[in-house]
């Protein structure tokens, strides 16, 4: 199996092009990368892997930011807007509170357009570049379609994103429009939004820019990486556990990609890959009911709802990546309810740390997940926080407390203030 910890690197077939193809996850057949636009398997229509001739070990990175891992990458440098770099916080209280040995929040908000999206449009917009393609498109719950349409612009590229009506973030869709994506808002959910998009890209329309393009996430690869060696010059090892939210399944799949490599090229022991822990929603939880079932395919969940819109998604399309990198690593997947999201987020805020409550999930899962004592007192875990507080200004508010009226002068500030007392 492809996809198993324990695989060795394949052999390098005539197509490559300079070391790099890309290979189906499910029958191995294997591509030129730049030949043609290609999603999925011409043969068996499986997710696609880019795969290289030599993986590099962590004397290799240099530099700063995403393409500082260059050698674990399609190319030497992208379309950037300096994106990658992230802060891996402390938060001393919340690792108490949870009880945990070690708490650290890899804040992805941090990036430049907010999300962790920005590393996979990184590398997707340089590839789009190579291959010659106009228009760029995704579908998107919000960020996804900020990225784009940043790094689309930068690129000089024109963009076109598919929104569900209704349900996307005030933030996302501010930044969406003033970097000059073309937004058609679509009167149906998120799923529907990616099943539209993948009839555009197949009739030529436009290219794809979602988590099914697999150079998207080689660029979240670096998520990863960065953690581990984070962890490596904090703690002298990595960390036992990620937990982060999933809403396609997309980082799950790239972070379980970071770590295969890693294994396969003599750096990591397979004993010591981080146990992946994957955190939904209770109203779009299709990964945690796989995972409970020990199901090897996930149900499509046409009617789903939560407050974290930005993993409002029933139909998480690289489950076939993402299930396995569960199993193989030992970890697990929990669904929360919109109430323990917010109750994280609150959390996270009370250590100066802003998230949207998609990001949120990740703290909320954790804190569940060390209360039913899955996650043990002695770990050191990392929780990822995959988009900025400033991308839901109305959640953050609603999750905040009410400012006050008070009238124009001095003394009705004090005798508002004095009511306190
Ligand atoms: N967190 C945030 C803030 C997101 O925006 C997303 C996905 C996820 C988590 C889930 O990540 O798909 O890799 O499991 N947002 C996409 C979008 C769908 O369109 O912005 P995943």
């Amino acid at each position: 199996m492809s996809l198993s910890l324990s695989a060795d690197q394949p052999a390098v077939p005539a197509n490559a092009d300079d070391g790099v193809w890309l290979e189906c996850i499910e029958c191995g057949e294997t591509f030129a990368p730049f030949d043609d636009i290609r999603y999925t398997c011409d043969e068996c229509d499986g997710l696609l892997e880019v795969r290289y001739d030599e993986l590099p070990t962590f004397d290799d990175f240099e530099g700063r930011g995403v393409w500082r891992y260059a050698d674990a990458l399609p190319f030497d440098e992208g379309v950037s807007i300096q994106e990658g770099d992230t802060p891996l916080y402390e938060v001393p209280r919340l690792e108490d509170d949870i009880g945990v040995e070690a708490l650290r929040i890899k804040h992805e908000g941090m990036n430049p357009t907010g999300s962790f999206k920005d590393r996979g449009m990184t590398v997707g917009v340089r590839v789009a570049k190579e291959l010659g393609v106009g228009r760029l498109a995704c579908a998107s719950t919000g960020n996804t379609s900020a990225a784009l349409a940043a790094y689309g612009s930068r690129g000089g590229m024109e963009t076109l994103v598919l929104l569900p009506a209704g349900k996307v973030a005030a933030g996302k869709i501010a930044q969406a429009s003033l970097h000059g994506a073309r937004i058609l808002e679509v009167d149906d959910n998120f799923d529907t939004c990616l099943d539209f998009v993948q009839e555009l890209a197949s009739r030529g329309e436009a290219y794809l820019l979602n988590s099914l393009n697999p150079f998207r996430l080689e660029g979240q690869k670096t998520i990863g990486l960065e953690i581990l060696e984070g962890f490596l010059a904090d703690y002298d090892t990595v960390p036992d556990r990620i937990v982060l939210p999933v809403g396609n399944a997309g980082n799950t799949s790239a972070l379980y990609k970071a770590f295969r490599e890693l294994v396969q090229a003599g750096e990591l022991a397979e004993a010591d890959v981080p146990k992946l822990t994957g955190v939904q929603a209770e109203g779009a939880a299709p990964m945690v009911e796989a995972i409970e079932n020990g199901a090897d395919e996930v149900r499509r969940w046409d009617d789903v709802e939560t407050r974290a819109t930005a993993i409002r998604i029933g139909n998480p399309v690289n489950a076939p990546k993402a299930l396995p990198g569960i199993r193989e690593t030992d970890g697990t997947a929990v669904s929360v309810s919109d109430e323990e999201i917010t109750a994280a987020q609150r959390d996270l805020a009370g250590e100066g740390i802003g998230v949207e409550p998609a990001s949120a999930a990740s703290v909320a899962g954790l804190r569940k997940l060390r209360n039913a004592g899955i996650v043990d007192a002695d770990e050191r875990v990392a929780c990822l926080t995959t988009g900025h507080l400033l991308k839901d200004p109305d959640a953050a508010a609603a999750a905040g407390g009410d400012p006050e009226p008070v009238p124009g002068d001095i003394d009705g500030v004090l005798e508002t203030l004095s009511d306190d007392a």
